[in-house]
């Protein structure tokens, strides 16, 4: 914990060497006076989270793949830095944990942030939640941790910390709030009628944020924006028919809320997550995050379309797991995290990776998992069970 209250907040990241851990370390970086780096973790880049340590000297340093801890001791040994190492999943519960993080920023990709992020929830911390998929499929466990230790957790995401941002102006949310409603940029596809060869550098090159590559495949899919439906419910706690999307290209709404009296508030800003990271880092202060200013002149027309929930099914099966519950949720991650993983290595194409997820998704049943371990379980028979779909079949691209 802190030491006082001027001292400065003592902050763990969670994936530090991934996109949204870059970003928060450069908002970190512009405010020395209010915070300090106090635990920074990684999968495998062992040089890449050295490099770091060097240059925010943290008491601890995570690696997730276990493997990799003698080397990572190594590393800071050589660079003279008293940051201690640890490894696999024990190591980045202990990161997530540690005694002097006040707030950890959650930003490792896919279901495997699940455990680190439920441990730092449990420990009370103040969560940034980036990582989507561990609220996807946990969020009943998520939510009542953040209840019972009395921490707090606050969206990064941008469309949920845009809508954090627009429910502030209302004093009892579920009475006033009409929806939600999520803006997609469409992703790099939105005018490509054919999706067959669809390479996996195509659908990471997206038209407005710079990601990591599995989050710029799901919104190349319009799964990202399935997932986001299914976080917001969690979030915020709407019914699925309160959620909406819409289709905005230009990225400069975030998201917005409709109230009961008509009024609709939008959050805007450029595409750039130093701002969102810089809102929940801060709040409730507001404080700098080096994103250029938004310039409406230049911002050109704002236009809005529905959602082409054909072409682009994993919308629609998102909504359909929320519908179906929990189980269904863990399952569509799931088979969605080996769909793209399959993509990414050139197996599967583009165009399949619903398909893949939609089987899983009909096999999938079973009540609501009351643990981690309950949860972790069906993640994995979900995964062993689309790695089946995917060898069972010949795909034509
Ligand atoms: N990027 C964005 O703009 C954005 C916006 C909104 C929400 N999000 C969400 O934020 C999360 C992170 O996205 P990202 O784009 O920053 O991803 P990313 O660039 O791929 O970074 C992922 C981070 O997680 C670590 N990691 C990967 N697999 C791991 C594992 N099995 N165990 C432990 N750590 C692991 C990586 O370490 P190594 O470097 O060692 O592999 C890296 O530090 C995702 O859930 C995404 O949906 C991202």
């Amino acid at each position: 914990m802190s030491d006082g209250p001027l001292a400065r907040q003592g902050v763990c990241i969670l994936g530090a060497t991934g996109s949204i851990g870059t970003s928060t370390l450069e908002v970190l970086a512009r405010h020395p006076d209010r915070f300090r780096v106090v635990a920074l973790t990684a999968h495998s880049n062992v040089d890449q989270l050295i490099g770091l340590c060097r240059r925010f000297e943290p008491e601890l340093a995570a690696i997730g793949d276990a493997r990799q801890t003698a080397l990572l001791a190594e590393g800071l040994r050589k660079a003279d830095l008293r940051t201690a190492a640890v490894g696999g999943a024990a190591g980045l519960v202990q990161a997530a944990c540690l005694e002097s993080a006040d707030c950890v920023v959650a930003a490792i990709v896919g279901a495997a942030g699940l455990s680190a992020t439920l441990a730092a929830a449990r420990a009370g911390k103040r969560l940034l939640l980036a990582n989507k998929e561990a609220i996807v499929c946990a969020g009943s466990l998520l939510i009542e941790a953040v209840r019972n230790s009395r921490g707090s957790l606050l969206p990064v995401d941008s469309e949920h910390n845009a809508i954090h941002q627009c429910l502030a102006a209302a004093r009892d949310a579920h009475h006033a709030v009409k929806r939600l409603i999520l803006t997609a940029s469409g992703g790099p596809f939105l005018r490509r009628a054919d999706l067959a060869g669809v390479t996996p550098e195509q659908a990471c090159a997206h038209p407005k944020w710079n990601m990591g590559r599995k989050i710029s495949v799901d919104s190349a899919t319009l799964m990202n924006k399935g997932l986001e439906v299914i976080e917001a419910n969690w979030l915020f706690g709407f019914e699925p028919e309160q959620i909406d999307v819409v289709i905005h290209p230009q990225s400069v709404i975030h998201s917005m809320v409709e109230f009961v009296d008509g009024s609709v508030l939008a959050q805007m800003g450029t595409p750039d997550m130093r701002t969102p990271i810089a809102y929940a880092l801060g709040f409730p202060e507001r404080i700098s995050s080096g994103s250029p200013r938004l310039d409406l002149l230049q911002a050109g027309p704002l236009q809005f379309e529905a959602p082409d929930q054909h072409r682009f099914p994993c919308l629609r099966l998102a909504y359909q797991a929320l519908q179906a519950g929990p189980s269904a949720c863990i399952a569509l991650n799931a088979a969605n995290e080996v769909a793209v993983d399959s993509f990414l290595k050139r197996e599967l194409p583009f165009a399949r990776i619903p398909a893949v997820i939609q089987e899983v998704l009909v096999a999938s049943r079973g009540a609501p998992p009351d643990s981690v371990e309950a949860i972790l379980d069906l993640d994995d028979g979900a995964r062993r069970q689309a790695r089946s779909v995917l060898t069972k079949k010949i795909w034509a691209s």
